[in-house]
C-alpha cells in the first residue's frame, strides 16, 4: 500500500488539512500555542481512553489522525463539539483537540497513523 507525501508548508496556525491516505481521509492540523495548552490541559486518567497528548505527537505542533470516528465509521468535523476539538455528527461523539473521546458512542481516540517528518515542512505517512 502506497505511502503518502504531504507539503505542510501552506497549512496556516490553527487550520485543518484533509488528506486521503488508503481510501481514509486523514487531519493534519497545525496547532496554535492555545491548542497545545488545551490539549495537554486535559485529565488523562478521566478519559475513556487516556492517552496522553505527548503519545499522539511527535511535534506538537503538528496533529496528525485518521478521521474516521471510531464508533461506526463516520468523519468528525474539525472545531465543533463539546471540548473544543472534534464532532461526529452521526452519533454525538465528541473528541478533544487531540482526538480523544471525551464524550458519546465512540470507544477510542481517533486512530494516529504512522509517519515521519523528513526535509523542512514535509511529512510522509506510511
Ligand atoms: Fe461517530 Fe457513531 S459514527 S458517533
Amino acid at each position: 500500500l502506497a505511502s503518502l507525501e504531504v507539503d505542510l508548508s501552506s497549512i496556516e496556525l490553527g487550520s485543518t488539512m484533509t488528506v486521503k491516505w488508503r481510501g481514509k481521509p486523514v487531519f493534519i492540523r497545525r496547532q496554535t500555542e492555545d491548542d497545545i495548552k488545551l490539549a495537554n490541559s486535559v485529565d488523562v486518567r478521566a478519559l475513556r481512553d487516556p492517552q496522553p497528548n505527548s503519545e499522539r505527537v511527535k511535534n506538537l505542533e503538528w496533529l496528525i489522525f485518521i478521521g474516521v470516528c471510531s464508533h461506526l465509521g463516520c468523519i468528525p468535523l474539525p472545531n465543533d463539539g463539546d471540548f473544543g476539538g472534534w464532532f461526529c455528527p452521526c452519533h454525538g461523539s465528541h473528541y478533544d483537540i487531540s482526538g480523544r473521546i471525551c464524550k458519546g458512542p465512540s470507544p477510542y481516540n481517533l486512530e494516529v497513523p504512522t509517519y515521519t517528518f523528513f526535509e523542512e515542512n514535509k511529512l510522509m505517512i506510511v
